[in-house]
């Protein structure tokens, strides 16, 4: 039984539905950032962070810092790239254009390859990008949120690492990290930045990174100083590397709930193989996408590769936009999103299937969702007419 007070479930494409231990983690009575036993649970939780990315190499670095997931975009922007050095964003939805004008805002050339809705720039595209001009960075969203477009981050470093070996490949993990496949030392990648409130399962408000060894180089080698005080690697690396070798250090003060907080969901995530993991949110979306299916609903993505595999953007039937339907899940005790692309947002809806709601096999989340879903549009339909 959970201690957590009756609510409807939350399966927006995060934040997302708590596990009890996590929460009660975050009861914790108040202690200094730099007293012995807050410095090896912070110390604790950045080795964790190396598991969650399934890195060993002790070249790379974790990064845990208050914030929101766009912080990591700010530490990209104005500690990987210097003022005129170019950005290749691969645009995927909503997220990238964000990304884009972050990184404009410290001086880059950002340029963007698009992609139609729920498609994704082709390969051959992104090598013919590569070989015109010299990228300092290319940012690649995993999974972007608006549309549930999957990219293949592997097949994308490959192609980096022949066609343009110094490009920093920096992925947005926000929506994936925690349910999709990342191996960060095999793929090569060079930052992966994600946020606490997503698959990873913890109250949002920590900016997450991981970054290689090459990208901290770079940032050790600017010929410029960083254009920020907050999101400087600089000012950050010192102080993750004293707490992981368990020794107390200040930059600005660590939110030490929330680091509680992580520090319980990824030993719960870690403690079992990440394969079974992803494995785990494959079945789940596989399930989802079938009973849309099933209810002659279309998804934004419209081909599996494309598909995330923790979210769910699914058109609406013609006549019927998010206000006739949320309503409807929401009375069944279901909180499903609207739209966000642009371009479509009022034409479809966006169902989250990740972390507890998932992986917990006592709860039922996924098929009441899915029975809520079917209802809700019965009704929606009947209200309309159609
Ligand atoms: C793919 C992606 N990137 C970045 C962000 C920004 O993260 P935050 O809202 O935590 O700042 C989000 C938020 O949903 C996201 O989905």
């Amino acid at each position: 039984m959970s201690s957590q007070a009756p609510h409807p479930t939350l399966l927006i494409p995060g934040p997302i539905e708590f596990d009890d231990a996590v929460l009660q983690s975050m009861a914790h009575y108040a202690e200094s950032h730099v007293a012995p036993g807050f410095v090896k649970t912070f110390g604790e939780t950045l080795t964790l962070v190396r598991k969650l990315f399934q890195s060993t190499n002790p070249a790379a670095q974790p990064f845990v810092i208050s914030g929101s997931g766009t912080l990591g975009w700010d530490v990209v922007a104005s500690s990987l790239v210097e003022k005129g050095e170019n950005a290749l964003v691969l645009h995927t939805g909503y997220f990238a254009d964000s990304f884009a004008a972050c990184l404009t805002t410290y001086g880059a050339n950002a340029t963007q390859l698009k992609a139609p809705i729920g498609e994704r720039p082709s390969f051959e595209d992104i090598e013919q990008a590569l070989k015109e001009k010299t990228y300092k960075i290319i940012t690649i969203t995993h999974v972007d949120t608006s549309t549930g477009v999957l990219s293949d981050i592997k097949r994308i470093a490959e192609i980096v690492r022949r066609v343009s070996p110094n490009t920093l490949v920096v992925v947005d993990g926000v929506c994936s990290v925690g349910c999709e496949e990342i191996a960060f030392d095999e793929w090569d990648l060079d930052v992966v930045l994600t946020a606490s409130q997503k698959a990873i399962g913890c109250p949002p408000g920590l900016s997450i990174l991981m970054t290689s060894g090459r990208a901290i180089d770079v940032f050790k080698n600017r010929q410029t100083p960083p254009a920020s005080y907050y999101s400087s690697i600089g000012n950050w690396l010192p102080i993750m590397q004293n707490y992981e070798n368990l020794k107390p250090s200040y930059f600005a003060t660590p939110p030490t709930q929330l680091v509680h907080a992580l520090h319980t969901t990824l030993s719960q995530i870690t403690s079992r193989p990440m394969a079974e993991r992803f494995a785990v949110h494959t079945q789940a979306s596989d399930r989802v996408k079938a009973a849309v299916a099933e209810l002659g609903l279309k998804q934004l993505a419209a081909k599996p590769e494309n598909q995330a595999h923790a979210m769910t953007a699914i058109w609406l039937p013609e006549g019927l936009a998010p206000p006739d339907v949320l309503p409807g899940l929401l009375k069944r005790g279901v909180i499903f999103a609207a739209g966000l692309h642009k371009e479509a947002a009022t034409k479809y809806i966006r169902f989250g299937h990740m972390g507890v709601s998932v992986s917990d096999p006592a709860r039922k989340d996924i098929d009441n969702a899915i029975a809520a879903l079917k209802e809700a549009l019965t009704e929606a339909k009947q209200a309309k007419g159609l």
